[in-house]
């Protein structure tokens, strides 16, 4: 870690977009919380069109999908969550994560990073490897607000030993935003201002129209398509073909069966898996 590299909520709220700026309640950078997801749970969630932040350099408790933790070194990676209310539920709501991946898509691609794409349903890839991933707890009625706590981790520095600790052996290994940009400086505070101000413009256009307008999107950067997966849903699983995605952000699976979407489960990449 370069030593001026502390997230600063200056900083961070320097680069923010007048607008964003001017919706934002509240940015905390914490040196050291349970989980900057469950610190924003904890409090009130933020009224419509505004937005709360949390950033940590470190989380003891950090989570991850299916229940798995999240681990990443002191001022290593950023670890950040956003809550935002929807006065009542979005169209497709389920494909939230979708489409918050792809504000942190965008978000990354100013920095180039080699192989930068999209794995179904909620993981950030680079050249084969893990970067990050996106966890959403929602909370509410279908007919009433929703609070929704978008957390995001993403590797920066290149992982070294913490491959080696990753708890996820089903999965991707992973990767770090440094070692992906050749020369160029990695800043996670403005990396933190550009995820903040892409994920801003993309809660407010999900609250009114969905997943529809990133569908299109969410498939250009899709990581998996074409290639042979394994597909765990509970405690079955399935080998087929990744397809891509429906118009409502499931998974389209292909196997001899035909094909099915699939709206929950976890996919496993074969030719990456230990046993294909
Ligand atoms: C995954 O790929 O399994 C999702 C990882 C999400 C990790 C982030 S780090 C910030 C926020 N706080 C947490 O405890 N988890 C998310």
């Amino acid at each position: 870690m370069k030593s001026n590299d502390l997230l600063d909520q200056r900083v961070i709220c320097e680069r923010l977009s007048s607008a964003v700026a001017g919706a934002v309640d509240s940015v905390e950078v914490l040196d050291v919380v349970d989980s900057t997801s469950e610190f924003l749970r904890r409090g009130a969630p933020p009224p419509p069109g505004r937005m709360k932040i949390a950033l940590a350099e470190y989380q003891t408790g950090g989570r991850g999908r299916l229940g798995r933790r999240w681990l990443s070194p002191f001022g290593g990676g950023l670890c950040m969550s956003a809550g935002w209310s929807f006065p009542v539920a979005p169209p497709n709501l389920p494909a939230l994560s979708l489409a918050c991946g792809v504000a942190v898509h965008r978000a990354l691609a100013t920095l180039s990073p080699a192989g930068l794409g999209l794995k179904w349903p909620n993981d950030i890839v680079a050249g084969g490897a893990k970067l990050g991933g996106l966890l959403i707890d929602v909370q509410g009625e279908s007919d009433g607000p929703i609070a929704a706590v978008v957390g995001i981790g993403i590797n920066v520095e290149p992982v070294g030993d913490l491959a080696e600790r990753f708890d996820n052996a089903d999965s991707l290994p992973p990767t770090g935003l440094r070692s992906l940009v050749g020369d160029r400086d990695v800043s996670r505070n403005e990396l933190a201002a550009d995820v903040v101000n892409s994920l801003f413009a993309v809660l407010r256009e999900f609250e009114s129209s969905g997943f529809a307008p990133f569908a299109d999107e969410w498939r250009r950067c899709d990581a998996m398509c074409g290639e042979p997966i394994r597909l765990r849903i509970g405690d079955r699983t399935r080998d087929g073909v990744a397809l891509g995605i429906d118009d409502d952000g499931a998974l389209l699976f292909g196997d001899t069966d035909g094909t099915r979407s699939v709206i929950s489960g976890e996919v496993t990449l074969r030719r990456a898996s230990a046993d294909s």
